[in-house]
């Protein structure tokens, strides 16, 4: 067990994140966001002092085992978004709005984001896509949901895209990835992520923007960083891209665990005489010898 310090002060007196305070972060502090899906998953990433938490889709991959995030659906986002908020988080909690929640009209894109508020307890949206979506973080802005863009690789993009790849590397790509970042700052966004990109993109768009950048995959020249959670940790059974740092080996030492718990079940020191429950008095020594429930029953 270990007894390292944090530098952080206890959640209790943490103060609250907000996305205004997010949004004035720009070119300060770097920002720490990190993907959290379950209460327990809150409960660590607030603990250790993350600004946001993010309810990503990427749920789908890590959490749920579907092959793409296009599969998750609004309610797996309300109940996975509802569990973290159930933390407490002095994080500000965004959650992600899954595919095709937001692509069909201003409208049903603003209810699906507020059954996210509402029933989830989000305190943020994030909407995936450049400027075909200023119409869509409209409405939502001026319904007063702050929501944070993100641009470059975007994985719901995954088959009109023809895979997962790099953005931005070619300088026609690059200089529209430029455009999308200033329309949804023009759309009022207080944030964006920018995932996928060459690390001097995502440099210049920085420079240009005037809202926070945090990066994934996107060099070190971003006002803020976010990463999975499962990949961070090592809890991953997927593939780890090559911008992911693993600062545990969670998945190795679970297995180790469980398979310590195996063997002492199979030798019998689990459980202990400290991890059994005892009756109050001796005489419970009697309750061995007397004769079983069948043979009280027949007046043995
Ligand atoms: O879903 C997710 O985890 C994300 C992050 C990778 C930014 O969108």
């Amino acid at each position: 067990m270990s007894n390292a310090k944090s530098d952080h002060p206890p959640p209790a007196i943490r103060k609250k994140v907000t996305a205004p305070a997010v949004r004035a972060r720009k070119g300060g502090k770097p920002l720490t966001m990190l993907t959290a899906y379950d209460f327990p998953g809150g409960k660590v990433a607030d603990q250790a002092g993350v600004d946001i938490i993010l309810v990503g889709d990427s749920v789908a991959n890590v959490v749920l085992g579907y092959e793409t995030t296009n599969e998750v659906t609004l309610d797996d986002m309300i109940h996975h978004t509802a569990a973290v908020a159930r933390a407490r988080p002095s994080a500000l909690l965004v959650a992600d709005m899954p595919w095709m929640t937001f692509h069909v009209s201003p409208e049903e894109t603003l209810r699906n984001a507020a059954r996210l508020v509402r029933e989830g307890g989000a305190e943020a949206v994030k909407l995936e896509g450049g400027t075909p979506r200023v119409e869509m973080i409209r409405k939502l802005v001026s319904a007063e949901i702050p929501v944070m863009g993100h641009i470059g690789l975007t994985p719901q993009s995954v088959h009109a895209a023809g895979g997962y790849r790099v953005r931005g590397r070619r300088l026609e790509d690059a200089r529209r990835l430029i455009d999308d970042a200033l329309a949804l700052e023009e759309a009022g966004v207080f944030a964006v992520v920018l995932e996928g990109v060459p690390a001097i993109l995502a440099q210049a768009i920085t420079r240009r923007v005037s809202v926070p950048t945090i990066g994934i995959g996107a060099g070190p020249d971003t006002d803020g960083q976010v990463l999975v959670m499962h990949d961070m940790l090592g809890f991953n059974f997927g593939h780890y891209p090559k911008f992911v740092r693993r600062y545990a080996e969670l998945s190795g030492e679970a297995v180790a665990a469980i398979d310590r718990w195996i063997r002492d079940v199979d030798r019998g020191s689990f459980p202990s005489e400290e991890e059994s429950y005892h009756m109050i008095d001796a005489a419970a020594l009697e309750l061995i010898d007397e004769p079983s429930g069948t043979d009280r029953a027949i007046g043995h």
